[in-house]
């Protein structure tokens, strides 16, 4: 017998809360036979109350395939660990008020990620939720120049008591922003290294006064490096929004981006992609379209992924003018605008599915 002859009969096996086999679901490591006995370890990543039926169940099914051998799975759950790692004198209650938590991510850099959730965030707003955006880019933060909010400082409420001071967001357009160019002098490099960043990071979004918010949106760095791993396997997120272009190369990147999140020890929901810069529409010839990085790339990529693509939004000259002028395009009506709602009222419906 082989330990693969074991994990086959494990794969059989359906967590009946989750609808998936333990195999897939990356609950069995380090499978081993001793002698006369088979031991493995059973990784639950929070605590889970369907543990004790599902040991009964291995065990039962072991057994009979593999008579003469004594099954020893060791039982692991793996959240406090998980918390522990954020590693920061944390407000926790200030996230326990937040209901979704929803980052924005990339494989490839510059595809328009702060652009999507910069208008994401105004036109879920507009919809009526309370809505946050912490802007996890630390070594180029680019929302306080998109909202115009370059020369906020945010106040900072001291805490009693040796409790945590929290940080208070800067509110316009009926969205609370947080980001740590607030904290920078406008066109200075931050430098940090990787710990630094990281801390610099999860204060962004776990030391601030959101109060009660329906979704807090994070725009994260290009990428999917240290950062993105530790920030997203900390957080209690919702689920992702994964940016891209319909050009190939950016194309080839949407895999990393997509297999960050379903890796098995990141394991989060991605809600569905978005493409930007999907055709280019000029001004004085409103119904041609110029699919200038090719048509319909996201929308096959989807399918490939079996995720929705959430939405499609048009190269368009205002929509970088915006950015640049710290006035998102959500705001305006018009197409652009459209495209951004029908955005936003995707996301509230998936994250409301999961
Ligand atoms: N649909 C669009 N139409 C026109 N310009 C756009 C569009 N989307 C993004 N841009 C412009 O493209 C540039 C890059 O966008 P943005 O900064 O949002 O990308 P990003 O993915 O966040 O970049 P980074 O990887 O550096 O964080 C910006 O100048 C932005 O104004
Ligand atoms: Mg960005």
């Amino acid at each position: 017998m082989r330990t693969e002859d074991i994990i086959s009969a494990l794969s059989e096996i359906i967590h009946p809360a989750k609808d998936k086999d333990i195999v897939s679901l990356g609950m069995v490591e380090d499978v081993r036979i001793d002698g006369d006995m088979i031991r493995f370890n059973l990784v639950f990543p929070s605590p889970d109350a369907m543990a004790s039926e599902l040991k009964k169940e291995i065990s039962g099914v072991l057994s009979e395939k593999f008579p003469g051998y004594k099954i020893r799975p060791v039982e692991i759950v793996k959240k406090s660990e998980a918390k522990k790692s954020i590693g920061l004198n944390l407000d926790e209650a200030q996230l326990a008020q937040v209901d979704n938590i929803i980052a924005i991510a990339s494989g490839k850099g510059g595809v328009g990620k702060s652009t999507v959730a910069v208008n994401l965030a105004v036109a879920l707003a507009k919809m009526g939720y309370k809505v946050g955006l912490a802007d996890a880019d630390v070594y180029g933060p680019s929302v306080p120049k998109m909202t115009g909010t370059e020369n906020e400082v945010p106040d900072v409420e001291v805490a009693e008591d040796g409790g945590t001071d929290l940080i208070v967001p800067v509110e316009k357009f009926g969205v609370k922003w947080m980001s740590i160019g607030y904290f920078a002098p406008a066109g200075q490099a931050l430098i940090w290294r990787g710990p630094m960043a990281c801390n610099a990071l999860k204060q962004m979004i776990l030391q601030v006064k959101w109060g009660k918010l329906d979704y807090l949106l994070i725009d994260l760095p290009p990428g999917t490096g240290d950062i993105h791993i530790s920030l997203v396997h900390d957080m209690p997120l919702t689920g992702a929004v994964v940016v891209s272009t319909p050009q190939a190369v950016a194309l080839a990147d949407v895999e990393k981006g997509v297999d960050m999140f379903r890796n098995k020890d990141i394991n989060k929901p991605i809600l569905g992609l978005v493409e930007n810069m999907s055709w280019f529409t000029p001004a004085e010839l409103p119904e041609n379209r110029y699919y200038i990085f090719g048509k319909d790339g996201c929308k096959a990529m989807a399918e490939k992924f079996g995720l929705p693509l959430l939405a499609q939004i048009p190269i368009v000259q205002g929509i970088r003018e915006s950015g640049d002028e710290g006035v998102p395009s959500a705001l305006e009506d018009g197409p652009v605008s459209d495209a951004f709602a029908s955005l936003a009222k995707a996301v509230a419906e998936r994250s409301a599915s999961l």
